[in-house]
């Protein structure tokens, strides 16, 4: 098959179909926004959008989080749909490379893309783990996880590998200084950059609340 438009259209159906109801954030209307950032970000550069929507709809199909932490899945997951649609070889490999490297894995690893098509999907990625959908996802994660909410006594940790922290059992308000405070400056793109901007105050109100709320400040 080599309409891309059906292409797109199929590869929407088959993720809609695995993701409909997933519960901790990870779901169809995670995979849409995320899809919507990148067609945004798209709009200021010169880049592959094929590409740049395959792997927006199929970054999450097989997510390590979910598959004992194996992060070879959902290359392949993604690998097997495309080429049973029979996507040109090029544009499978580079769709799972992007799949591949997408991940935040924690707050002292590096996570480079290499091409401007990755640098857009890991920044759509990041900026819906951003903002008011950052926290309901956040929070969704953990109750799926049977997570708290916060505890005082576990301070938030820096994660110097991928392995430290996918081990990580912390309450759900850690994951704001492990991971979602830091986006802001390991975007790829300066619209994403521009965007997170008010993602990342409203967080932080958020905290500086919740914070006071805990000891019955406010
Ligand atoms: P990435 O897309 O970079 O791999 P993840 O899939 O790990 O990111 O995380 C996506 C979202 O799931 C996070 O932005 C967060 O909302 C939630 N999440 C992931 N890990 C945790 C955690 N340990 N605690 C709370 N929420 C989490
Ligand atoms: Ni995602």
């Amino acid at each position: 098959m080599n309409n891309r438009t059906e292409i797109l259209a199929q590869t929407e159906q088959h993720v809609k179909a695995q993701l409909s109801d997933e519960g901790s954030g990870h779901d169809w209307w995670h995979v849409y926004r995320v899809r919507q950032n990148a067609r945004m970000l798209c709009a200021q550069e010169t880049v592959d959008t094929f590409v740049v929507e395959l792997a927006a709809l199929l970054h999450d199909i097989g997510d390590h989080k979910f598959h004992d932490g194996d992060t070879s899945v959902g290359p392949r997951l993604a690998r097997e749909w495309l080429a049973s649609l029979q996507v040109d070889e090029a544009i499978i490999a580079h769709v799972c490379h992007i799949i591949t490297d997408l991940s935040f894995k924690g707050s002292g690893v590096p996570t480079p893309m290499a091409s401007r098509e990755g640098m857009i999907v890991q920044d759509a990625d990041r900026l819906d783990a951003l903002g008011a959908v950052g926290i309901a996802r956040t929070f969704a994660y953990g109750g799926h996880k049977g997570r708290l909410l916060y505890d005082p006594d576990i301070p938030p940790a820096v994660h110097d590998s991928f392995a430290a922290y996918q081990k990580s059992t912390a309450p759900s308000l850690n994951h704001f200084y492990e991971k979602l405070l830091l986006l802001k400056d390991r975007l790829n793109t300066a619209a994403a950059r521009r965007l997170a901007e008010k993602r990342h105050a409203f967080m932080e109100q958020f905290l500086e609340q919740f914070l006071a709320e805990w000891d019955g400040n406010r």
